[in-house]
């Protein structure tokens, strides 16, 4: 196997397959301008995937996809153990979010992201066999400190506490959902405001674990595949993650258990989420947000804002980029 970072060369691989990788969440984001705001979020989602498959066929990489659109006879693409890429360079496991807020920029809401995730192979969970999983996400303070297994109240005054801030200050961001209604008291309970998110906790955990971020942590039950994307992230944030899968039923259990997942409350620790260093997560953004803003038509240009983050080496790269828009419509 090739390692993403066995070659320390200026000519990292990793370093070029991470800009290589923005091409296609850029070219998700702005496929899917003509279906922001009209209402069809499946319309929106298709041209995303479209877009992005383009894309990811030309990187340099032997990819497979762990986390895709479904299996195979749902999904004509992206679909779970679909291999993409050129199949020359590392060999790795790929993440896909063409679009993390359908309904988002279906209702041309603020928050949708196009997101990519890549890891050495074998490194991803894959737990697609169970949708929900409840996670915790904090920013660095929260490593060692915080624990999904305490209840929320106990979480908010231990992570006040590493940092510094009185209860009252901190916000903690959840999903909007009836089955949060307890959660959400509880944490108004213990002192701390909410940011309650219609939609896009992968947005949602990584706003949560940067600094000076307007949110400190973010709880819940979101999707599955998305808690494997955030933990791509969160672990070139140095930030911390925790994640339980959540089954529906007692059927959606049993594939869990036949497909090897650990379910009866196991805490998935973000090494099991994602295992080692080499994570790459790119995005950009489809509509504006507070971690990148949205992609925008203007004259004869298209502008799209995008992050990298490394695993290897922790860091958060911006990227601006210009298009000729008759290049794309
Ligand atoms: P989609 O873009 O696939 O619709 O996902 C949006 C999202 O809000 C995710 O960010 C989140 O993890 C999940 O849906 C929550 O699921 P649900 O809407 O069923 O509560």
């Amino acid at each position: 196997m090739v390692s993403l970072t066995a070659d320390m060369s200026p000519l990292h691989p990793d370093r070029n397959l991470a800009l290589e990788l923005v091409r296609a969440t850029e070219a998700a984001a702005i496929r899917s301008v003509p279906f922001i705001g009209r209402g069809d979020k499946l319309a929106a989602d298709g041209a995303a995937v479209d877009a992005m498959r383009a894309f990811l066929t030309t990187v340099a990489f032997d990819g497979v996809i762990v986390i895709g659109e479904g299996e195979k006879d749902d999904a004509p693409m992206l679909f779970n153990g679909e291999h993409v890429g050129t199949g020359r360079g590392p060999q790795a496991d790929i993440a896909v979010d063409p679009i993390d807020g359908t309904t988002l920029t279906a209702e041309g809401r603020n928050n949708a992201l196009s997101v990519l995730a890549v890891a050495d192979r074998g490194a991803m969970l894959d737990a697609s066999s169970v949708f929900y999983m409840d996670k915790l996400v904090t920013g660095p303070a929260g490593v060692g400190v915080v624990d999904i297994r305490l209840p929320i109240g106990e979480n908010i005054r231990l992570l006040a506490k590493a940092l510094g801030k009185p209860v009252d200050t901190l916000v903690v961001s959840v999903l909007n959902r009836p089955r949060h209604a307890d959660l959400i008291e509880q944490i108004r309970e213990a002192g701390a405001g909410t940011r309650l998110m219609s939609d896009g906790d992968v947005a949602g955990g990584i706003n949560a674990a940067r600094h000076n971020a307007r949110t400190d942590m973010c709880v819940g039950i979101g999707g599955s595949p998305e808690g494997i994307v955030t933990a791509c992230a969160i672990k070139a944030l140095g930030g911390h993650i925790q994640g339980r899968l959540w089954p529906r039923d007692d059927d959606e259990k049993q594939r869990g258990i036949d497909a090897g997942l650990k379910l009866d409350d196991f805490v998935y620790e973000a090494d099991d989420l994602v295992k080692g260093k080499n994570s790459i997560f790119v995005a950009t953004g489809v509509t504006n947000g507070e971690l990148v803003a949205g992609v925008r038509r203007e004259g004869d240009y298209v502008y799209t804002e995008s992050v990298v983050l490394r695993g290897s080496s922790g860091t958060l790269r911006r990227i601006s980029s210009e298009h000729l828009a008759s290049k794309w419509y």
